[in-house]
């Protein structure tokens, strides 16, 4: 008798709270905030219509549905009879009745805030749950919030250890029963990736992302390597969006949607949707590549080819999507256009596919066993591949899941350079956002 082989299961649902099936979408204010200086301060007139802006441009509908707070939306003392925290009056007067969730639930959205697993918020303008993580989330679930962003600063010395600080947090988020995203923001110190998935929805993999490109590969780099942690209902968050921000170029950008994207990261929207360009709009509302960041296969692409050997500025990024298909992002990080050429092999295909790209929307044909595209400098080209009927057995989803578990290159050699050497191999830029980091995890 034939040995009947189980199939094994990968990449299944697992959450704490049944949320977050595919990556969450939405908006956060916060490289805003950053890119003004932090003179662009959000209220609740701006937020909603930043709101209004996402409908408006049809993002809502293409699924950035949560709007989230970042710092800043609290006064520096808990309220002295009830412990909470008090939203900053002269600027969210109806957080706390609960009329700032409603507004934004009516017009399609959920309601995202934010808190800090330390004494302050980052900034120091607002208590931290570290201790008032019942008290905290009993406020978050009445005032009808569907997302928390739980950052990392102003942490006691005796409290270094992340793990029992975000899994208070977590614990009293369920004991409100309200369903509430928890996006663990740990900067990636203690390497969340291994256990936030049981606490978790998401966990920044990384410090804070800045609108410049080497930090942005960086960060690809940093969160690539956990590919195998992401899954249905807890993601690898490699920070918000720079789109729209100015310090990249378009072809910057799109590298940042479209890796981002593949490795099933949060899409949150981080510019002023309200004076955005027809150029920002185009890559945020691309819809095949945010088909493939919503596939709900929900296995984060990863590097699978790099070349040549110093530096290895061209590379092929895949993962594997619903039906048997693959995603596949040419990323050029040279300065100048380049052929860039990906083997079948090396995306679990054999044979022939039919290649759709998703920037130019148009099918590109029948392609066997690679496919070689120009790329231009610091740019992408996206492309989705179906294989053709003639090729061997298409597997049920949770096999072809299967076969990539392990499958990507764990260590890109960028990386080694820049986490050892405190450089970015990239641009040879000294790495500030590592200093940063540093600074933040100080409290300074
Ligand atoms: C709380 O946790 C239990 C056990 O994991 C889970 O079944 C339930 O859905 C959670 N509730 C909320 C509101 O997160
Ligand atoms: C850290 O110190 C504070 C204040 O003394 C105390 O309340 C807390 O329990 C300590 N935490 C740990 C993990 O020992
Ligand atoms: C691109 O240009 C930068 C700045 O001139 C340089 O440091 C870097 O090595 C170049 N990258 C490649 C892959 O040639
Ligand atoms: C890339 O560009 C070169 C020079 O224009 C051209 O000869 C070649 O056919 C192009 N390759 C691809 C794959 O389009």
């Amino acid at each position: 008798m034939a040995a009947v082989v189980a199939p094994i299961i990968v990449a299944s649902f697992s959450s704490p709270n049944g949320l977050g099936r595919t990556p969450p979408m939405g908006w956060n204010p916060y490289n805003r905030m950053k890119s003004s200086g932090f003179k662009w301060v959000p209220d609740e007139t701006i937020v909603l219509q930043q709101a209004a802006a996402l409908a408006s441009t049809g993002l809502r509908d293409l699924g950035y549905t949560y709007i989230n707070l970042d710092a800043g939306w609290s006064l520096k003392e808990r309220d002295p009879t009830t412990g909470r925290p008090v939203p900053d009056p002269k600027l969210y007067p109806n957080i706390a009745n609960g009329g700032f969730a409603r507004k934004l639930n009516a017009e399609g959205f959920e309601f995202g805030i934010y808190s800090d697993a330390g004494t302050l918020h980052c900034g120091g303008k607002g208590p931290g749950g570290l201790g008032h993580e019942a008290t905290d989330a009993n406020a978050f679930a009445e005032w009808g919030v569907s997302f928390l962003k739980y950052d990392n600063c102003f942490v006691p010395a005796n409290e270094s250890d992340p793990i029992p600080r975000y899994t208070a947090m977590s614990e009293a988020l369920n004991r409100t029963g309200r369903p509430i995203f928890f996006a663990m923001c740990e900067w990636g110190y203690s390497d969340p990736a291994r256990w936030g998935p049981a606490i978790s929805n998401s966990w920044r993999t990384t410090a804070d992302i800045s609108d410049e490109w080497w930090a942005m590969v960086e960060l690809a780099d940093l969160t690539a390597i956990w590919f195998d942690a992401a899954g249905p209902g807890h993601w690898n968050d490699p920070d918000l969006l720079e789109v729209g921000n100015g310090g990249m170029t378009a072809g910057e950008y799109r590298s940042q949607f479209a890796i981002w994207s593949l490795m099933k990261a949060p899409l949150l929207i981080s510019t002023d949707v309200t004076s955005m360009t027809s150029e920002t709009l185009g890559i945020l509302s691309n819809k095949e590549i945010i088909q493939i960041n919503q596939d709900r296969l929900g296995v984060s692409g990863r590097l699978v080819e790099e070349r040549p050997e110093d530096p290895a500025h061209l590379q092929v990024w895949a993962g594997p999507l619903s039906g048997g298909k693959v995603a596949v992002v040419l990323w050029n990080r040279g300065n100048t256009t380049a052929t860039i050429m990906g083997r079948f092999v090396n995306m679990q295909l054999f044979g022939a596919a039919s290649v759709r790209d998703c920037l130019a929307h148009k099918d590109l044909g029948i392609f066997h066993g690679q496919i070689e595209r120009n790329v231009s400098g610091h740019d992408v080209e996206v492309m989705i591949l179906t294989p053709s009927a003639n090729q061997p057995r298409r597997t049920p989803d949770n096999e072809w899941a299967a076969r990539w578990a392990g499958h990507g290159i764990r260590s890109p050699r960028s990386l080694a350079e820049s986490s050892h050497g405190r450089r970015s191999a990239i641009t040879g830029r000294p790495n500030t956002d590592r200093k940063n980091r540093e600074r933040r995890a100080l409290g300074l």
